[in-house]
């Protein structure tokens, strides 16, 4: 059985002072004992101030976004090696903010994924549609498109270990959820495919869902049998809502 994943993307959002009062909250109310993993990815600017106040391990720390270069001339960039130097475990690469608002391509996403992996971090790699490609009939292209880059530039072997998030972009902050049998359908579609190039790797592949996350829609995601926890964005600010999505995982 996978051990799911909840994942909290906090975006450009926070401050010190806010930070520090949701972490003591999570802190009182998440679980040690919970059989999954719990991540929160602040802004960057606040991921060593993050990573020193979670020392006892419950929760995790990740990047939102990593350079896909190692050192060197790259201003404003952070490296992957520097994100694990601040005690950083994961990194998002391939976020849809990231790929629309910043043109990132298939190609440079995959470079960074390989640049998170070269560190010992676990990438998080977000795939997923727009409402035009869904409504166009081309959900299956383009996750699969955004997987296969990837693989194609360094092997199926490369998936071993990290995590996929389907996260379709018309649920992303607009409060409109994919069904639990949606989500179901591009999460079995993804695991099949890559079930036809190593049945391991599929089977201990981890594959969250993001776009819309909430308490009161997570048990019935977390149900599904291909969804595998969730990366949940405006929901993760709010430790009352990260805590109940939290519960619902660690209930399945
Ligand atoms: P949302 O964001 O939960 O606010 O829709 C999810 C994400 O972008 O990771």
């Amino acid at each position: 059985m996978r051990r799911l994943m909840v994942a909290g993307n906090w975006k450009m959002h926070g401050s010190r002072a806010a930070n520090a009062a949701l972490l003591t909250e999570l802190d009182l109310t998440l679980k040690a004992e919970w059989p999954i993993d719990m991540v929160v990815f602040p802004p960057s600017v606040y991921l060593a101030d993050t990573a020193r106040r979670l020392t006892d391990g419950v929760i995790g720390v990740g990047a939102q976004d990593v350079s896909a270069e190692s050192a060197g001339a790259f201003t404003g960039q952070v490296s992957a090696s520097m994100l694990k130097d601040v005690g950083c475990l994961y990194t998002l690469v391939g976020h849809s903010e990231r790929r629309q608002l910043n043109r990132e391509d298939d190609a440079l996403v995959a470079r960074k994924f390989a640049a998170v992996q070269g560190a010992g971090l676990i990438p998080i790699l977000c795939v997923g549609e727009t409402l035009q490609e869904r409504e166009a009939g081309n959900t299956e292209g383009v996750v699969a498109r955004q997987v296969d880059a990837v693989i194609n530039m360094h092997g199926i072997g490369a998936l071993a270990g990290s995590v996929l998030a389907y996260e379709p972009v018309w649920a992303i902050g607009t409060g409109r959820t994919a069904s639990p049998e949606q989500a179901q359908a591009v999460h079995a579609f993804l695991r099949g495919r890559i079930r036809t190039q190593d049945a391991n790797i599929a089977t201990e592949l981890r594959i969250l869902y993001g776009g819309s996350v909430k308490a009161s829609n997570a048990a019935e995601l977390f149900s599904m049998t291909d969804v595998d926890g969730g990366l949940v964005g405006g929901a993760s600010l709010s430790a009352d809502e990260f805590q109940q999505i939290c519960a619902a995982a660690a209930a399945r």
